[in-house]
């Protein structure tokens, strides 16, 4: 009998996303790895900017960035230690000067955005790579993989530098990723938080 798999639905997925935060010691199969990483290509760009680098942590060598942000020492009672099982981590990192230099060019030298860094009242790299990190989840869920996207809070620099990360590149976190291990989407504190309406925050003709 041969199983006929159907993909979710884009609705499905939504719906359906949640981080993980536990999960099984068991490897991504690289064609599903592969899709899933691509897909953070799939986001939008200001100006098509190409800005967007993956580091990709696979196996045993998930092992250094733990050592390296999450010594063995401080380990016992850490939250989350089903997270240290995850089998593959995802650095999504991005170039700020790739947005400066993308708007210098004539067809966009007209928005003053192409001088400097600072000239950007909303950095247009962080919504990009949010973009892309939101892709790259739905995807991950799609595929029936979990995902967290956690913070590097004071560890990018050792990171960056344990892995050979170019000094122009800014971490958006590290993302996990894995087969959910049973309850590994068990909720965090944050997420137990009441839910808003979007009723209520959707703002018709007027705020
Ligand atoms: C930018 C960003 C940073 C986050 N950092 C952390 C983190 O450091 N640790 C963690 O456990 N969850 C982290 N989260 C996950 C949020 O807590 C989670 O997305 C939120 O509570 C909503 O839950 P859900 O994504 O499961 O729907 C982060 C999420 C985002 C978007």
């Amino acid at each position: 009998v041969s199983e006929v798999s159907q993909s979710p639905s884009f609705a499905e997925v939504l719906a359906a996303r949640r981080m993980c935060r536990d999960f099984l010691d068991r490897p991504i199969d690289p064609d599903v790895l592969d899709r899933v990483l691509r897909a953070a290509f799939r986001g939008p760009a200001a100006g098509n900017t190409d800005a967007l680098d993956l580091l990709v942590l696979r196996g045993e060598h998930t092992a250094e960035y733990w050592e390296v942000t999450l010594p063995a020492a401080q380990r016992e009672g850490f939250r989350w230690p089903g997270l240290l099982a995850a089998p593959v981590l995802v650095v999504p990192l991005v170039r700020a000067d790739s947005y400066v230099e993308r708007y210098a060019a004539p067809d966009k030298a007209r928005t003053g955005l192409g001088t400097a860094q600072d000239a950007w009242g909303v950095p247009y790299w962080y919504i990009d790579g949010g973009a892309a990190v939101m892709a790259l989840l739905l995807a991950a869920e799609a595929d029936g993989l979990g995902a967290l996207l956690f913070g590097q809070f004071d560890h990018e620099q050792a990171v960056a530098s344990r892995f050979g990360v170019p000094s122009d590149r800014r971490a958006l976190g590290t993302i996990a990723l894995g087969h959910p291990a049973p309850g590994g989407r068990r909720p965090s504190a944050s997420a137990r938080r009441a839910p808003t309406d979007p009723a209520s925050r959707i703002h018709v003709e007027r705020w």
